[in-house]
């Protein structure tokens, strides 16, 4: 049958799966990516997407809302389905009850045990990986590994055999996160299935295990012999299956530039990996342009393609100040729960400033900290709350007592002023003003206050840790705290809490949940070693809570990179990179340092431009690098179905195309006060945009390239007006971001430069 390639790109479907182990199932960030990205994805392939993890009986039915097997209304599905049941599969259908709302598939691991042996001994035959017979992990993900290759193979085979023509046939893409869910990619290549596939790793499992140890990791990433560190980790098998996984994707890729550098060990050519990637170029052609990648000899032995970094699902609020009285409302919450642990020794000034600390580097940072605000004599406290699990009883008696004398004294002053209120109303009443306090404030009032006051008296320190750790004496944190000798003294500039469990709204200390208290707090410090992307400082940020992080995280190399000072952003970034462990606590102690001595309006001020990069996070923005690999991966897999869409959608553009007209129209275009505005380079032009944000364009505009702007400024964005202003009124700090720069914007939310070189005129 003869087909045009044109009509391949009309007539055929994408189809997209996305396959984890955290779909609908908690363990830690990826869930976190997965789950927030879903509403771009399915803005994008609607019922088009699926996605596929393991079935976690324990949690599925409070994630997933079932569609029985008559139910399913995709024929193709439907049909994959009843063989794998027939061959005894148990699975769960259903749609994922999150935003988005998108089809799910679970599959129950255990109900394909029996096959394990074989599939194992398939495994090493046609993949060359072998696998230890007590290896849990492992041989969960091989199973779900046969599995989901099962799946995909037969319903692409149903998907063919139903399509009416050539052309119809769906091409499918399949997008595997991390080493856990990978033999099935590498069956897919093994078995050459028509299937283009990427692969996301969101940490190397000898990254991982190697930064867990005492090996100063990022300068010896050369020496390593990975086979033999993987063998002597135990982990040769897990690490044979990432690597496979590596080397078997269309398109291979990580979460931040930071992994890449892990992955690579060298910085040139991890950003030569980029520019080839987001060239589009060949797996072939990348690999020459690196000549012999180091990576190869490295942690994976593999070429990455390019770099998939982690958005969220930023939430709006119409009003700017509405965060901010979020803010004011869940600090009240903490600063309850702060009046009943430090009773008895309420002396600091009520600004205080709380900090979520881990661990790591926390001891040290807050010796340096509290000896620094001594001597300045500072009257700012700050009170770093360490939130970390271990494994506890229960609450102490003295952290319940804590609450309970302040619950009690806040009862019996509500008591005395209905009292007063009563008193005064009775006299008021008659005509009468109370002629003296004592008419209104009685003695057994004074006593009753008194007895509540003599309550609160206390001679030990207040308590460092909420609850009884099953470990006390042995707890590292715990220790850390000892050996710094810091116990909440009276003189203390920086008190400790350290809460031992996850929060949660319906705890009788510290009633709050993870969202509510990072709001509360005035900032964030997340000192990570490892950390390929590292979410809780991006949920400060688009929460409006500066935060503190690292030059080994993916986010604070991703900030580093987007603004040119991001520390006027909120976004404190410590080297840990270069500098030693003491350096870097001291920058670390200097930026809490400098932030405690902000004044209110500052931070208030800061808060609205840290919240303001919550659309740099946005999935959004974010997707389009998951839209560029999965394009990329389609090219490498269907050249020619990739040229046809790609002739398709130019044409589609260019009957579409306003840009022009546009343009000529905007060569004086003003972006009005308290507006913002994006700028990307797109050809030799700059785009440019404004309006309320990303998905509410008053303006898109292409203008040529100015070539009197030095460097290569592809980007710029410019925030305007509002109470944005930094504290020496500048309006705005522009940056740069890998594709290119951003601009200051001058005091009327242009870009000074841009501006000069004439190509806008304000
Ligand atoms: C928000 C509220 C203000 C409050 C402020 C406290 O901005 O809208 O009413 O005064 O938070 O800021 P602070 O940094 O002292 O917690
Ligand atoms: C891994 C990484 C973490 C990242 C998460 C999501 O857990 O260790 O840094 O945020 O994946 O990508």
């Amino acid at each position: 049958m003869s087909t045009s390639k044109g009509d391949i790109a009309k007539d055929s479907q994408i189809l997209l799966f996305e396959i984890a182990w955290e779909v609908a199932n908690k363990v830690g960030g990826i869930y976190t990516v997965i789950k927030t990205k879903v509403p771009v994805t399915v803005g994008e392939y609607g019922d088009r997407y699926c996605l596929i993890g393991p079935l976690s009986y324990k949690t599925a039915h409070l994630e997933v809302d079932p569609i029985p097997d008559d139910k399913i209304d995709d024929a193709a599905l439907a049909s994959t389905l009843a063989t794998l049941r027939q061959r005894g599969i148990r699975y769960l259908y259903g749609r994922w009850l999150t935003d988005g709302n998108p089809k799910v598939l679970l599959f129950d691991v255990g109900s394909a045990y029996h096959r394990m042996n074989e599939w194992k001994a398939d495994l090493w035959m046609v993949a060359g990986i072998p696998s230890p017979p007590d290896d849990h992990e492992t041989n969960e993900a091989i199973v779900f590994g046969y599995l989901v290759a099962w799946f995909l193979g037969e319903i692409k085979h149903v998907h063919d055999s139903l399509a009416p023509s050539e052309s119809h046939k769906p091409h499918i893409i399949a997008h595997f996160h991390e080493w856990l869910v990978g033999v099935a990619l590498v069956l897919l290549r093994k078995r050459n299935f028509d299937i283009a596939t990427v692969f996301t790793t969101h940490a190397t499992l000898l990254g991982r295990y190697l930064c867990a140890g005492d090996v100063d990791f990022y300068n010896n990433l050369k020496y390593f012999d990975v086979d033999a560190e993987a063998g002597k980790r135990g982990i040769y098998h897990r690490y044979c299956i990432e690597r496979a996984a590596t080397h078997c994707a269309d398109v291979f890729t990580t979460v931040s530039h930071i992994t890449l550098l892990r992955l690579s060990g060298f910085e040139e050519e991890t950003s030569d990996a980029i520019s080839g990637y987001k060239a589009g170029n060949t797996r072939k052609d990348s690999a020459e342009r690196l000549g012999l990648c180091k990576a190869h000899q490295l942690t994976l032995n593999s070429n990455l393609d390019g770099v998939l970094p982690n958005g969220l699902n930023v939430v709006k609020f119409s009003a700017l100040h509405e965060f901010q009285n979020l803010h004011a409302k869940s600090k009240e919450k903490i600063t309850e729960f702060v009046r009943g642990h430090f009773y008895g020794h309420l002396d600091f000034d009520w600004t205080t400033l709380s900090t979520s600390l881990p661990l790591v580097v926390t001891s040290t940072v807050i010796r340096v900290l509290n000896a620094r605000l001594k001597a300045q004599n500072s009257k700012t406290t700050v009170v770093a709350f360490i939130i970390m699990p271990a494994k506890t009883h229960s609450y102490t008696v003295e952290a319940l007592k804590g609450q309970a004398v302040m619950k009690q004294l806040r009862d019996t002053i509500q008591e005395v002023q209905n009292n007063i209120g009563k008193r005064l109303f009775e006299q008021a009443a008659k005509g009468k003003l109370p002629s003296n306090a004592q008419s209104v404030i009685l003695d057994e009032d004074l006593v009753n206050l008194k007895r509540r006051v003599f309550a609160l008296k206390k001679d030990s320190l207040p308590p460092i840790v909420t609850h009884n750790l099953v470990d006390d004496a042995t707890d590292p944190i715990l220790n850390q705290i000892r050996n710094v000798r810091l116990f909440n003294d009276e003189s203390d500039r920086v008190k400790i809490v350290f809460h031992p469990e996850f929060l949660n709204s319906n705890n009788p200390v510290l009633g709050m949940d993870y969202e509510e208290f990072v709001r509360g707090c005035h900032m964030g410090v997340f000192p990570s070693y490892y950390e390929p992307w590292g979410y809780t400082p991006g949920e400060c940020t688009v929460m409006g809570v500066p935060s503190i992080t690292t030059n080994l995280s993916g986010f604070g190399c991703f900030m580093e990179e987007m603004i040119s000072i991001p520390s006027d952003y909120g976004i404190y970034i410590v080297d840990r990179r270069m500098k030693s462990v003491e350096e870097s606590c001291d920058q670390l102690a200097g930026y809490m340092d400098e932030f405690c001595s902000k004044s209110r309006r500052q931070r208030i001020n800061q808060r609205n431009r840290t919240e303001r990069l919550s659309d740099l996070l946005d999935w959004k923005r974010m997707g389009l690098d998951y839209v560029k690999a999965r394009w990329v991966a389609l090219r490498r897999k269907f050249p020619e179905f990739a040229a046809a869409l790609q002739r398709q959608q130019e044409l589609e553009e260019d009957a579409n195309s306003e840009d022009d007209e546009v343009a000529a129209r905007l060569q004086g275009v003003t972006i009005p006060e308290g507006e913002l505005g994006h700028g990307y380079e797109s050809d030799g032009n700059l785009m440019i945009q404004t309006g309320g944000d990303l998905s509410n364009l008053k303006y898109n505009a292409k203008v040529p390239r100015p070539a009197s702007v030095p460097g290569s400024p592809k980007l710029f964005k410019s925030y305007a007006g509002g109470d944005d202003e930094d504290e020496e009124g500048r309006r705005a700090s522009i940056s740069s971001n890998p594709a290119g720069l951003f601009y200051d914007a001058g005091p009327d939310g242009y870009d000074e430069e841009y501006l000069q070189s004439g190509a806008v005129h304000g």
